[in-house]
């Protein structure tokens, strides 16, 4: 059954507190930070995303799954550093040079964080395959990033597929995240990919019932 991570970019400020609070009591697995920092992405939300991440970390015991959608990786991944997140995923196509990589996921380990790349859809998992025994997480995007609320790309299912095989054949026990565009009548095919955790910000913020929500996407 795959874990759900839900994406807090769509929550608005005013019902934040009580929004953490029901996605807790839903039994979501992680809080999907999605942080943005108007370079990597056209979207700007460093401060909301920050303090979001600062609340949750205060009122509840559900992970930080941190998605960093930043080209200076290393100087904001700092501000999640301190806040226990379970893990910090960057993007591939915002470093790209191999020993910055390497760095990156070094700093990560040695804080007890796990590490995830996050691909777009239009990058070749071979660009990442050489980080794949270092590191924890592959996060898929399954839109292209920087909105939530968009139509999952159909072609990166096939990546999903590709990549899982890849994973299996070389016996790499890494977690394969999907994320964006993920509803109920298409959950089924990202997990049916070989997706392990499930991205939904629009589909279950916007949900009346956040646990049953959930529950459609975990396949119930
Ligand atoms: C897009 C983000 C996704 C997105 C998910 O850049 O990385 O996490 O917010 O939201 P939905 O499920 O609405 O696509
Ligand atoms: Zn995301």
């Amino acid at each position: 059954m795959p874990e759900i991570s839900v994406s807090v970019l769509t929550v608005d400020k005013e019902n934040a507190v009580s929004t953490f609070y029901n996605l807790e009591t839903a039994k979501i697995d992680y809080f999907h930070i999605d942080v943005m920092d108007g370079k990597f992405v056209k979207k700007n939300n460093l401060d909301i995303m920050k303090e979001y991440a600062l609340t949750i970390s205060h009122i509840s015991n559900i992970g930080l799954d941190v998605h960093l959608m930043v080209e200076d990786v290393e100087d904001i991944m700092d501000d999640y550093i301190f806040l226990e997140t379970q893990i910090i995923t960057f993007h591939y196509e915002a470093v790209k040079n191999k020993e910055r990589i390497f760095n990156i996921i070094e700093d990560l380990k040695e804080n007890n964080i796990k590490v995830g790349i996050a691909v777009n859809p239009d990058t070749c998992i071979d660009n990442i395959k050489e980080f794949c025994p270092y590191i924890h997480q592959i996060t898929v995007m399954t839109v292209v990033p920087g909105e939530g609320g968009q139509k999952l790309i159909p072609e990166t299912l096939d990546k999903i597929k590709q990549l899982k095989k890849y994973l299996n054949e070389n016996y790499l026990d890494i977690n394969i995240e999907a994320d964006g565009g993920i509803k109920d009548y298409n959950a089924n095919d990202v997990i049916e990919a070989g997706s392990d955790i499930l991205v939904s910000g629009s589909y279950v913020i916007n949900s009346d019932n956040y646990k049953e929500a959930v529950n459609k996407l975990k396949g119930f």
